[in-house]
This record gives C-alpha cells, sequence and structure tokens, in this order.
C-alpha cells in the first residue's frame, strides 16, 4: 500500500513537472517578443535558410521563423552551382520549396543571388570565349529572373563586385565582359524581373574606399537608365570592431542616391580573426588552432554581454536611419546554423546571432527589443 502511494506520489509529482515546465515553455515562447512585430514601423527583419527540409521536423524552428521574421534569403539554394550545376540544367527544387514556404508565411524573399564570382559550378570556369560566357550570363539571368518574377520580392543581381579598393574585382564577369557586366546584369534582370525590386549586395562597403566603388557601381547603373533599387551591406563583423561611423555615413551617403538601405548577412562573430581585416571573403581560410576557439565549451557571460551591448548599438544607429533602412537580414536563425563555425576556419563554435543553439533567445535578442521598444 504505502509502496503503491509512494510510486503514485511520484508519478503525480513526475507527472506535474512535466506538465509545469511543459506548459511553462509554452507560454514563454507565446510571451516572447517578436523581432518583426517589435520593427513593422521600421524595417523588414530577416532570416537567410540553408534549406527548408528540415522545418517540418523540427517544431521550434517552424514556430520560430514565421513568428519572428518577415524577411528571408536562401543561404545557397538559388547560387548557381546549386541552382544550375550543369549548363542548362537547372535544380529548383530547394529554392521552390524555400520561395512556397515564404509564401505561405508571408515572409518577403529575397533571391540571393544571380552573379557571383564564387560558388559557380565548375563548367563556368572551363567557359573560354566570350560569346560562351555571355551566352551562359543571360541565359542563367533570364531563366532565374523569369522563373521568380512576381513570386520573390528582391534579387540580389550582382555580388561581391569590388576589391577592397573600390576598383573592380578580377573574376571571369570582368575578365571576358568587360566593365560593363554588372550593368549588363541589371538590365537583363529588369527586363526579366520588372516587378522584382533589384540590389547590388557587398561585403565591407560601408569602409571608405570600397563604398566609393559601390557608388561609382550605382551611379553607372542609373547612368544607363536601368533601374537598381538598393544596396545591401552584408555585415559579417565582429563584435569587438564594429565600424559604426563608416556604417552611418555609408546609410547618409547610399540613400542620397536613391537607394534603399539594407544590412542583409548580418551576424556578430565573437571569435578572434586569424588576420586584421575584417570581411567575408570566402576563399580566404586558415587552419584550425585551440587559441583560436576560445568558447568551443560555452560563451562567457561578459561575451554574451558585450554582444548585447554592440547588437544594441547598432539597432539605435538602424533606427536612427529607419526611413532610409528597408531590411535587416541575419545570416542564420540559431548560432548553431551560422556559417561562421566554419569560416574562415574550420570546425570552430562561434556565437554570432539572436538566438543560441537551442533556439533559445540570448541576451542580444532582448537588447536588440528593448531598442525597438524604447524608440
Ligand atoms: C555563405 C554561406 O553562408 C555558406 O553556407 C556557404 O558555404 C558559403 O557562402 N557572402 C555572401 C554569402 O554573399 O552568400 C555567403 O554565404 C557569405 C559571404
Amino acid at each position: 500500500m504505502y509502496q503503491s502511494i509512494k510510486i503514485l506520489g511520484s508519478l503525480t509529482l513526475a507527472l506535474g513537472l512535466f506538465s509545469c515546465s511543459h506548459t511553462r515553455n509554452i507560454s514563454s515562447e507565446k510571451n516572447l517578443p517578436s523581432l518583426k512585430q517589435t520593427f513593422k514601423s521600421d524595417f523588414l527583419i530577416g532570416t537567410a535558410l540553408d534549406s527548408v527540409q528540415n522545418l517540418p521536423t523540427n517544431e521550434k524552428e517552424a514556430q520560430l521563423i514565421p513568428y519572428q521574421f518577415d524577411a528571408m534569403t536562401p543561404e545557397n539554394a538559388m547560387k548557381a552551382e546549386n541552382i544550375h550545376p550543369e549548363w542548362g540544367r537547372y535544380y529548383f527544387d530547394q529554392a521552390d520549396k524555400i520561395v512556397d514556404y515564404a509564401q505561405q508565411h508571408g515572409i518577403k524573399l529575397n533571391g540571393h543571388t544571380l552573379i557571383w564570382h564564387s560558388q559557380l559550378p565548375a563548367f563556368v570556369h572551363q567557359i573560354q570565349s566570350a560569346d560562351s560566357l555571355r551566352m551562359f550570363f543571360t541565359e542563367h539571368i533570364r531563366t532565374l529572373a523569369s522563373r521568380y518574377n512576381g513570386k520573390i520580392d528582391s534579387w540580389d543581381v550582382v555580388n561581391e563586385a569590388l576589391n577592397e579598393d573600390g576598383t573592380l574585382r578580377k573574376s571571369i564577369f570582368l575578365d571576358k565582359l568587360g566593365d560593363d557586366f554588372i550593368v549588363e546584369a541589371f538590365r537583363l534582370a529588369q527586363q526579366y524581373a520588372p516587378d522584382t525590386k533589384l540590389y547590388y549586395n557587398d561585403y565591407n562597403i560601408e569602409q571608405p574606399q570600397k563604398r566609393a566603388g559601390a557608388i561609382r557601381i550605382i551611379k553607372q547603373i542609373q547612368a544607363a537608365g536601368v533601374r537598381i533599387d538598393g544596396v545591401g551591406i552584408q555585415g559579417h563583423w565582429n563584435i569587438r570592431s564594429l565600424p559604426f561611423d563608416a556604417i552611418e555615413k555609408s546609410i547618409q551617403e547610399f540613400s542620397a542616391l536613391g537607394m534603399e538601405v539594407m544590412f542583409t548577412e548580418l551576424d556578430l562573430g565573437v571569435l578572434p580573426n586569424p588576420w586584421d581585416s575584417d570581411g567575408a571573403e570566402i576563399s580566404h581560410t586558415a587552419g584550425y588552432s585551440e587559441k583560436m576557439d576560445p568558447y568551443k565549451n560555452g560563451l562567457p557571460d561578459s561575451v554574451a554581454q558585450l554582444q548585447a551591448q554592440q547588437y544594441e548599438k547598432l539597432f539605435n544607429l538602424f533606427l536612427k536611419y529607419k526611413d532610409d533602412i528597408s531590411r535587416v537580414t541575419f545570416w542564420g536563425v540559431n548560432d548553431g546554423q551560422s556559417w561562421l563555425n566554419g569560416w574562415p576556419i574550420p570546425d570552430r563554435t562561434n556565437y554570432p546571432l539572436l538566438f543560441d543553439r537551442q533556439f533559445n533567445p540570448k541576451p542580444a535578442f532582448y537588447k536588440v527589443i528593448e531598442t525597438g521598444k524604447s524608440k
């Protein structure tokens, strides 16, 4: 008798605990502030998604994304090497799934990206003649731009065409098509995606010399009578070296040209850089060492607080220019999914986003929300 009471008692206790923690989970998720609601009258809040195949099995992420974000960029699915891996053969599956997902949830989708020197399929590197490359260029833009016109909101038409000193980066496009390849890309995108916003996207274009290069590109497109709607500053920064002044000047100068300004791939890494300068040159990598991976067992609270402060300062700046900024997109949903765990050094443990590896909000999340509430 005593035994069964005991069993019953612990069962009740266990059930009680279970239902209590269960209730707590559900209600705290319900009560969690929403980024997209908080900044509704300011700018869109986006995330990047590598693949939606996992969504239905990961309930937390499936709930979190539409609750927090009203914009999205496919992290890899629309890049040439994935969507167009062989000459004239397209694999739309992944991209279409993300487009459908975004449509179902009322999320604005930014296509990323039509023309980029990185993540090109091998066949493009083998193209010898300018005519053949032009054929690829035209066909690629025409196919993607027309397929998704009316279904997505915008395209990063050209990605990362600049060197740090503001000159045009050496690439197969510059080499074979000459320096008006950017204007041509926008002209084709305008023709085949007339209902889609068209953007130039790059990293470090807040920095003075590179910014001057971006301004030249914008003016060149405008002078040709071709449409460009905005410019995306990627925003792959480190919590210890955020270039606030340069960011502010960039917003002012880009918007003076009539551009929508966007922060398109925001993440604030907390790990040391293997070299002096910041950026996002994906071909630039270094080898692993324990010294370069200091937080693999957890993020110290002091670092989480510093990150929160930096995000707070950044969002205060964004809010100051809310009339010029149309979107702020984080490059990933949670820390565990961030590309910064693998770049520029493989297998590190980085913490650049607002949600931790279990999709729980970090101190930075609450600071960002606070900026939005106290505006
Ligand atoms: C990164 C992706 O996040 C990674 O998954 C991929 O392996 C490499 O590319 N600038 C860009 C993005 O415009 O497309 C890059 O994304 C990060 C740098």
